[in-house]
């Protein structure tokens, strides 16, 4: 279980300050499959980068099973994140020096799997998004839609309880797309909580439960 409460996330730019999101409560329980819409600006990629333990807010509290995890220190944080969550950035964030599978590898380090798996497993996770002929491809001389695969087998190297993803499907052409949907709802289905920022409105109606943000304001659909 995921409680945001009172989330207020404040940034400045320039001299100005600027409320990106403003008193947020938000409840994800395990196992949900959550949508949030907004419009471009509305704060959307800020609040997953909070629930995914990226960033933080400025007020208010996190619990994350029950524990307040507010306070915590960056180490504490990124131990969190390996240990909870895989998350699709919406600018990928590969690693540009290494191939494909290492970075698919990359997160494993931190995770449960030994490390006489770690290939295998990238290789598998990397045919599942279709891509097990660019396992040493690196990340400039892949399609925009390619790397967004690698990101998407990257947030499972560690089988996470809960994914996060922001425009998962926002550069893929219909038949690729449809194969991630299809990824994303096979780990909705295994009990996995999905949580998606998504234009997508076929991908929006498949959720249990949607949100829409407005000027850093939550609202439950
Ligand atoms: N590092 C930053 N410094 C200052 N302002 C920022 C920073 N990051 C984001 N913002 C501002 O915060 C607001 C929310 O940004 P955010 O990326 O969360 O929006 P979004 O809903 O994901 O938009 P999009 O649909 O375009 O991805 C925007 O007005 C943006 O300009
Ligand atoms: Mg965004």
């Amino acid at each position: 279980m995921i409680e945001l409460q009172g989330v207020t996330k404040e940034l400045s730019r320039g001299a100005e300050r600027l409320k990106v999101l403003d008193s947020v409560d938000l409840e994800i329980s395990e196992g949900s499959y959550v949508a949030i819409a907004g419009r471009s600006g509305s704060g959307k990629s800020t609040l997953l980068s909070i629930v995914g333990c990226v960033d933080t807010p400025t007020q208010g509290h996190y619990r994350l099973a029950g524990n307040d995890i507010s306070g915590l220190p960056d180490a504490g944080l990124s131990r969190l994140r390996a240990r909870h969550f895989g998350f699709i950035f919406q600018s990928f964030h590969l690693l540009p020096e290494l191939t494909a599978e290492e970075n698919v590898m990359a997160p494993m380090r931190y995770g449960p799997f030994p490390k006489a798996a770690w290939r295998g497993r990238a290789r598998e996770l990397l045919a599942q998004v279709g891509l097990q002929d660019r396992a040493e491809h690196k990340p400039y001389e892949l399609s925009g839609g390619e790397q967004q695969r690698i990101a998407i087998a990257r947030a499972l190297a560690n089988d996470p309880e809960v994914l996060l993803a922001d425009e998962p499907t926002g550069n893929l052409d219909v038949t690729t797309r449809d194969s991630i949907v299809e990824l994303l709802e096979a780990q909705h289905e295994r009990g996995r909580t999905v949580v998606l920022v998504t234009h997508d409105a076929q991908l929006e109606r498949r959720a249990t439960t949607r949100y829409r943000l407005e000027d850093g304001r939550i609202r439950r659909q």
